[in-house]
């Protein structure tokens, strides 16, 4: 049943603007819903609304806000299975996986909830008598949230939960792909108690209102997930402006292989993060390090269990790998193999092609592929697919292991499998990463640890965890002099 996916603005449901978009089932192309691109006017009308319901927004007690967030977790866990099963049609991926993409939002309500009764300010000495310091935590304003589909609930939550608690108000503007899902989050928000104006809803493409969106004065702060490309162009927009952003970008994540590695949990994990969700995480690996004298043996095995992934619709629960997101995500993945193909040295060993068998011809579904004998510096090893191929690399010792792992412009996860404290303690050291992972694949991060990474993946903001708290507040220092007379400060006073 498709229906009709409108804008939420002042707590009121309002048809975009613009041009129909459709919202199809990736793996099928039945219709799921119509979305209408918003225009500026839209965009004026949202800014409008946000900006009107952040003085009492503000005003509410952070204890209040909380309490809504907390709410609305209650609320995805009522709905987790219904939204899911939306989730495989919407987005496509398989439905336990789409179930762990409403609970990260379940984590991330009660998670942030808890943050709502923390203080967050500290007192400081004061270098004169009768005088006190603290840091206060205060809003930033309206927060503008461009999100990806491939979590279509859990990163809303990310960004929306913290700048709610830190009484922030909001226009969200989510993936085109998935409109429905945005919707479903912001029917909870309201069910959960939000204030009209407080959580706003703009659907349609990011490009023709990024101007109206990302420039204007009442927005105060962005945060953004998706390609560096793209978070690149919204900086250069809001940099000038001296606007804040916070920036979750792409990322390139090696898995390494030690020879005393528990060779079948590495299978396991590889198998898990390299092809689950299709590869379409970003912290999906992309690379497998090999270490010498770690090679044809193991190479064999993950190619059997690579070639018995079993390809379906995500609401079949028999499903491991689905259809990606669109033609376009789906021509960029056989774009990238044909190039892996012509790269030399290379070896395909299995996939390489759109999977037309049946049912699969109606979706976009690619054949989870492998390429052996990969180098340093190829595209395959240096560009962000986000598909499911990944490039071996074999390397002679963990210093080359180390190196080929960190020789990306990203660094957002990374991981070693080794039994060796003195190796794992190294890798930790030595890894340019966000994430770090000892003896587990390079996706499932947990909603209480900062999630993010250096280089092109970030810009130094965190989500999750509690310093996620400091992207979307600003800190301000004040001063209470209560001794009655003139104090000059100690520099002031020489
Ligand atoms: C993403 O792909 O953008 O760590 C997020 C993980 C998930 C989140 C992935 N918790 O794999």
């Amino acid at each position: 049943m498709s229906v009709e996916i409108l804008n939420l603005i002042n707590g009121a449901w309002v048809k975009g603007s613009g041009e129909a978009i459709e919202s199809r089932d990736p793996a099928n192309g039945d219709l799921i819903g119509t979305a209408y691109q918003s225009t500026n006017d839209d965009v004026e009308r949202a800014l409008a609304a946000a900006s009107a319901a952040f003085p009492a927004w503000k005003a509410t007690p952070q204890p209040k806000r909380a309490e809504i967030i907390y709410r609305s977790g209650e609320l995805f866990r009522k709905y987790k299975e219904d939204i899911a099963q939306l989730m495989s049609r919407e987005m496509g991926k398989p439905i336990a996986e789409a179930r762990g993409d409403v609970q990260e939002g379940v984590d991330m309500a009660y998670y942030i909830a808890a943050e709502g009764r923390r203080a967050w300010g500290y007192t400081v000495p004061s270098e004169l008598p009768n005088k006190r310091m603290y840091v206060e935590r205060v809003p930033l304003g309206v927060c503008a949230l461009i999100t990806p589909w491939n979590f279509p609930i859990a990163i809303p939550t990310w960004k929306s939960y913290p700048a709610l608690v830190m009484g922030n108000t909001i226009v969200f503007k989510p993936a085109e792909d998935t409109p429905l899902l945005a919707n479903r989050f912001a029917e909870i928000m309201i069910e959960a108690g939000v204030p009209e104006g407080v959580f706003n809803v703009i659907h349609g493409r990011g490009g023709p209102i990024s101007d109206a969106l990302l420039t204007d004065d009442r927005v105060a702060m962005v945060s953004f997930t998706g390609s560096s490309a793209t978070g690149a162009e919204i900086a250069r927009k809001v940099a000038p402006l001296h606007k804040r952003y916070s920036m979750e970008m792409g990322g390139k994540n090696p898995v390494i292989v030690m020879p005393d590695a528990n060779m079948e949990l590495a299978l396991d994990a590889v198998l898990w993060c390299a092809f689950g969700t299709t590869g379409q995480r970003c912290t999906a690996c992309s690379r497998l390090i090999l270490v010498d004298p770690v090679g044809d043996e193991f190479v064999a095995e993950l190619k059997k269990r690579t070639e018995a992934l079993v390809l379906g619709h995500g609401a079949d629960p028999k499903t491991q790998v689905a259809s990606l997101i669109n033609e376009k995500a789906m021509n960029k993945v056989l774009d990238y193999i044909r190039i892996g193909q012509e790269e030399d040295k290379a070896q395909m060993l299995c996939g390489g092609t759109r999977a037309t068998e049946g049912d699969l011809a109606k979706g976009f579904f690619v054949k989870p592929t492998l390429f052996d004998g990969v180098k340093q510096g190829m595209r395959i090893e240096q560009e962000e697919i986000f598909g499911p191929v990944l490039s071996i690399i074999r390397v002679k010792d963990y210093d080359e292991a180390v190196r080929v792992a960190n020789g990306v412009k990203y660094g957002l996860s990374a991981a070693i499998f080794s039994q060796d404290v003195n190796v794992v303690n190294r890798f930790q050291r030595d890894c340019a990463s966000g994430l770090c992972y000892i003896n587990a694949g390079t996706t499932g991060a947990e909603v209480s640890t900062p999630f993010g990474g250096v280089k092109a993946t970030g810009n130094g903001h965190r989500e999750g965890g509690p310093t996620v708290i400091e992207a979307y507040s600003e800190l301000r220092g004040v001063f209470i002099d209560y001794s009655g007379t003139l104090q000059k400060a100690q520099i002031d006073n020489n």
